[in-house]
């Protein structure tokens, strides 16, 4: 029998990419959900297979989430509400309202998925939603864990810290789940205690990150020169020719205006910065830029020698697979933009075939 998998605020699939990694066999996405549309063409691109409906979570009749009768629910809701950027607002934000909602939705269906997986900004652990989502998992039976990972702990020259939480419908009442009556008398005067994140996945390969004394883990500076990371250049479009660099290239302003904010590094480097929706249009913490000859900071940069990474090479990065593109009609601009909403598949992966197979 197929394993049948929704996809909620599905982008442009990296939680598909990251299934079919996985090595999950006779997998099956019945559904996937998502508002955007650039994003859905990319999707449908991809997976043309896949019926993707385009509209809002919060909208779609309960009927419609009972017949998805999905082993796995894949998650990745709107980041903003968890982010400095966005305030910080949580379940305040509109923008959490669709996903408090499945939330709320999960202990109304009759037939709930045996497993779940969440993907979101490592800020989202701090929020007020996170709390609802265990308070609700907890009541409803599901035995879960949570982790903040990064791709350079997997020899990936690229940082994305990201929060997951994993969890799985137990037919034997989970450790840290009460029954559902206990739970909902106790909630009112216990706090929940929220358990320790997890920054390596049991029995798989990873660069443990170093930790301060307050036990805060610090991905970047303590991965970052790794010598178990891998080189940018491995990642790198090999047949880039002048020609088709030349829209990568940096402008002058750029160079002259911009240089002392750019995070800037060289195919021999073994890092590059989180690439977010707004790489190439701001400056300043949106990814890295190349610099293919010379010493960063000592050789000058010019339009020559200096080139944002392009969006393939960005899905590269990512961990989507060669086959991944994106049709004729997605400008760059627009791939940027959907890849710095997306997730790192090679995590997401690694997760899934624990959450699947050993959990
Ligand atoms: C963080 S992105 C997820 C990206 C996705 N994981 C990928 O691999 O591309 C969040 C997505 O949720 C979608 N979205 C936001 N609110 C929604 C809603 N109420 N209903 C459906 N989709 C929504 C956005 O359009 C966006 O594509």
């Amino acid at each position: 029998m197929a394993f049948r998998v929704a996809e909620f605020y599905s982008g442009i699939g990296g939680m598909h990419f990251a299934l079919k990694e996985a090595g999950i066999p006779d997998v099956k996405v019945v559904r996937s959900f998502d508002i955007n549309t650039v994003a859905n063409e990319v999707y449908k691109h991809n997976f043309p297979d896949v019926t993707v409906m385009q509209r809002n979570i919060e909208a779609l009749p309960m009927s419609m989430y009972e017949a998805l009768r999905a082993d796995l629910w894949t998650m990745s809701p709107p980041c903003q509400p968890y982010t400095r950027q966005g305030h910080q607002k949580g379940s305040e934000d509109p923008r959490s309202k669709s996903f408090l909602f499945i939330i709320d939705l999960l202990a109304k269906l009759a037939c709930k998925p045996r497993f779940l997986l969440v993907e979101n900004v490592a800020g989202f652990d701090k929020s007020d939603t996170r709390a609802v989502l265990l308070r609700q998992l907890a009541r409803l039976g599901y035995r879960f864990e949570e982790y903040v990972l990064n791709p350079l702990q997997l020899s990936i020259p690229n940082s994305r810290t990201r929060y997951y939480l994993l969890a799985k419908l137990d037919s034997s009442p989970p450790s840290n789940a009460s029954s559902a009556g206990d739970a909902e008398e106790k909630e009112e005067e216990e706090e929940l205690e929220l358990p320790n994140l997890r920054h390596t996945v049991p029995g798989v390969d990873m660069i443990q990150p170093p930790a301060d004394a307050e036990g805060r883990v610090d991905f970047e500076r303590g991965i970052w020169h790794h010598d178990g990371v891998r080189q940018v250049k491995q990642y790198m479009e090999t047949d880039l020719s002048s020609e088709d660099a030349e829209p990568f290239r940096l402008s002058a302003k750029v160079l002259e205006k911009y240089d002392y904010v750019m995070d800037v590094i060289t195919p021999e480097d073994r890092r590059t910065c989180c690439f977010t929706k707004g790489y190439t249009k701001y400056a300043e913490g949106t990814g890295s830029a190349l610099q293919l000859t010379g010493v960063v900071g000592k050789d000058p940069k010019t339009r020559e020698n200096t080139r944002y990474f392009t969006p393939r090479e960005v899905a590269n990065l990512m961990g989507f697979p060669a086959e991944f593109t994106f049709p004729a009609t997605t400008s760059n601009r627009q791939g940027y933009r959907l890849l710095g909403n997306s997730l790192s598949v090679s995590v997401v992966a690694v997760l899934m075939d624990y959450l699947v197979h050993r959990m």
